[in-house]
């Protein structure tokens, strides 16, 4: 038996404030991306925005819907928008917040498992990883290098060809 350990590699920032430009603006678009969001059920409302390589930024908010299963996550409808139609224009970084009134949000909010699959698929379609920013508007920041720091065992294509 073989016990392994993996460790996860991510830096954490006491505040928004000590990134460096153009991760703060980046934190401020995902901020704003949450007046967006369309979430009457949970109350829970997940802003995130893009930032591509030539600048431009794309803006996603977490969209739900009275039969639940078909509302979508903040991270992919931004991702989706990427894909659909900006996808020759590499994205850099992710930047992810959430806000509610219904509770106090301790640390930052984390994607869920779906969430990360596709930005693994949008890392794949660009060939290069991109940061992904976890943050509170104030309070803790955790910058991940690329989705490998949460997801070690992906699933990827070349295991459908068989290959290990
Ligand atoms: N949510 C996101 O937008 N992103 C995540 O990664 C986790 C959860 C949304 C989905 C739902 O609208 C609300 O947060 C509560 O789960």
């Amino acid at each position: 038996m073989i016990n392994h350990q993996i460790k996860i590699d991510f830096k954490e920032y006491p505040s928004v404030l000590e990134l460096s430009e153009p991760f703060q603006s980046l934190c401020n678009e995902a901020i704003k991306a949450l007046s967006g969001s369309h979430s009457p059920y949970s109350k829970f409302r997940v802003g995130a925005a893009l930032l591509l390589q030539s600048g431009k930024i794309l803006h996603g908010s977490n969209q739900e819907n009275v039969a639940y299963p078909s509302g979508l996550c903040a991270e992919r409808v931004a991702l989706f928008n990427w894909g659909a139609n900006h996808s020759g224009d590499p994205i850099v970084a992710m930047a992810v917040t959430a806000q509610t009134d219904e509770f106090e949000i301790m640390q930052p909010v984390a994607s869920c498992g779906a969430c990360l699959q596709v930005m693994a698929e949008c890392e794949k379609m660009q060939e290069k990883p991109f940061e992904i920013i976890l943050f509170l508007s104030d309070g803790p920041v955790w910058v991940m290098p690329g989705v490998d720091s949460f997801l070690p065992f992906l699933f990827f294509e070349k295991r459908l060809g068989g290959e290990s």
